[in-house]
């Protein structure tokens, strides 16, 4: 019920306000990039994430940012239509955080752990993508770097917006 509450909460807070806002527009050609992409011919292998954010949003740079340290390549668009490609995807106002982001034909809508990424691209179920509704406050992105994720669930969704649990910290 307490969990409830807090994503109720943080619902609220993203229609309200969307993320944090503080000025970052120059940080999103991030160096983190090459400076980490050399770590493996293995990681280099990584598809390639597109993803799509309010022009303001720091908490998705920061997202981003975790998945460049796993090894992804991370192409950042700022949108001032983010519902509109939410809507495009299949990611419903329940399913809904800040960034939306695609890779090898998944959405992933949030704060998603990069480990649930790889996951995702290795089993490649039957589904249209992953979410972490919401702003939880101990996700990569939302906390400092390397802190693990905690105290919230990633789910996985279908077309009809169907959703089942793929991993609960
Ligand atoms: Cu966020
Ligand atoms: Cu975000």
């Amino acid at each position: 019920m307490k969990y409830l509450l807090r994503l109720a909460v943080a619902a609220v807070a993203i229609l309200a306000m969307g993320c944090s806002n503080a000025a970052d527009t120059t940080k999103e050609t991030s160096q983190t990039n090459s400076a980490h992409v050399a770590e493996s011919a293995a990681v280099q292998m990584k598809p390639e994430v597109v993803m799509y954010k309010p022009p303001t949003c720091n908490c998705c740079t920061g997202w981003a940012e975790h998945l460049q340290r796993a090894g992804f390549k991370v192409v950042i668009h700022k949108r001032d239509d983010m519902q509109a490609i939410k809507a495009e995807h299949g990611v419903t106002r329940k399913l809904a955080s800040c960034h939306t982001a695609i890779v090898d034909g998944y959405v992933i809508e949030g704060h998603v752990p990069a480990a649930d990424v790889e996951r995702l691209l290795k089993e490649r179920p039957d589904i249209v993508g992953l979410t972490a509704p919401g702003m939880p406050q101990k996700a990569p992105g939302m906390q400092s770097p390397g802190l693990p994720p905690r105290g919230y669930e990633v789910l996985a969704f279908n077309k009809s917006g169907t959703t089942t649990l793929f991993h609960r910290y």
